[in-house]
């Protein structure tokens, strides 16, 4: 037997910054309001040469980096995404390319915003039946492609972005503890994209109803979302052994700021315990996990032996989380090098 953990991360956010006065511009929406519902200030939007599959080859160069893992090492490449590339080649085949993750199996798998949490759920599953002793999980999403800058409803909430992370085998007992995954296809309505591939294929009808854009109906998904996450966590944590209080760090998907606060007074965890980077980067859909997960550890705020708890919800329904005993150690290697950085603006 053995375990599976994590020995690399990376993230990667484009550099346009579109801030609540920009929108306020666009739609009839305040910074207050904006700030008070959702905890958001600003977001990313990927420029018009930018593809998902651009994002995802700088945070999983930064990962591979951080690692110190070839990208010809990699048995499988997992990416997490609602907005790919198109629809064949996959993004995940795409990445592959442009990383030479030759030897890797590459494909792609829609979990809307739950992905990276499935991701870890397959990363497990593939090590410990050895069917895989590296896999490369990444989120990545160019929500502004799919996001109607004509609807206050939404084109507030989300942002581009990818993050990365590097699964491989440790000791059994170390690293992944548990992972849920639920779905609930009544829910789909939901969170939608109306018109599509197989249902309603892309006609001069379908672009002029809009039809191509996220449509959301944020009021249910709400309750929901505190309710899942919270559940998730909770049995998480019970497969490890341990009283939620006995989370050093959670992860929330960064939706909202006050579900994110709900969970948190739910699992009755202090605000120190939960990282928030909402207001930087808005929701970033599968992204927005590890792209939290990589800044964490940057800055130096997990440590081997560290209890870490991730959770999050989305479109489908998709729900899950994921509790893992941090074992790599206090990250102090810095900036990511030029060589990781290929093609990023920053
Ligand atoms: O990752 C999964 C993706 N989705 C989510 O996680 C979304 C979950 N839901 C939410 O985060 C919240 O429901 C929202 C932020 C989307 C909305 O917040 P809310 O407190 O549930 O607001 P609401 O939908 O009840 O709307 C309150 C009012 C409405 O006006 P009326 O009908 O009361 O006159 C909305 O039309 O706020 C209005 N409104 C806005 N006003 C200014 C909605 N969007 C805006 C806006 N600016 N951008």
């Amino acid at each position: 037997m053995r375990g599976t953990t994590i020995t690399g991360t990376g993230m990667y956010v484009p550099e346009r910054v579109l801030s609540n006065r920009d929108l306020e511009k666009l739609v009839d929406t305040t910074d207050e309001w904006i700030v008070d519902r959702t905890g958001i200030r600003e977001r990313r939007i990927a420029a018009a040469d930018q593809a998902s599959s651009d994002l995802a080859l700088i945070a999983c160069q930064r990962a591979l980096e951080m690692a110190g893992v070839d990208a010809k090492d990699v048995d499988q490449v997992i990416l997490a995404t609602t907005t790919p590339d198109r629809i064949l080649p996959s993004c995940g085949c795409t990445l592959q390319r442009k990383l030479g993750a030759t030897r890797a199996a590459a494909y792609d798998m829609l979990a809307a915003c739950t992905g990276f949490v499935f991701g870890t759920g397959m990363a497990r599953g593939l090590i410990s039946g050895r069917m895989a002793d590296t896999v490369l999980v990444v989120g990545v999403e160019t929500l502004s492609r799919i996001v109607d800058y004509t609807d206050r409803n939404t084109c507030v909430l989300f942002g581009d972005g990818a993050g990365a992370a590097l699964f491989q085998a440790c000791e059994f007992g170390e690293g992944v503890h548990a992972v849920e995954m639920h779905s609930d296809g009544e829910l789909g309505e939901v969170l939608e994209v109306p018109s599509g591939i197989s249902v309603n294929p892309a006609s001069e009808q379908t672009v002029a109803r809009r039809e191509h854009f996220i449509r959301m109906q944020g009021k249910k998904l709400f309750p929901f979302a505190v309710r899942s996450m919270e559940d998730a966590t909770r049995k998480c944590c019970d497969a490890a052994g341990w009283p939620p209080e006995a989370v050093d760090l959670f992860i929330p998907h960064q939706a909202n700021r006050r579900i994110i606060d709900g969970v948190r007074e739910r699992l009755g965890l202090p605000e120190n315990k939960v990282y928030v980077n909402i207001d930087r980067y808005g929701n970033t859909s599968s992204a927005s996990i590890p792209i939290a997960l990589d800044e964490v550890v940057r800055a130096g705020r997990l440590k081997r032996g560290d209890h870490l708890a991730i959770a999050a919800f989305g479109g489908g329904a998709t729900w899950g989380a994921s509790t893992m005993t941090w074992t790599m150690p206090l990250f102090t290697g810095g900036a990511p090098s030029a060589s990781a950085t290929d093609g990023a603006r920053a």
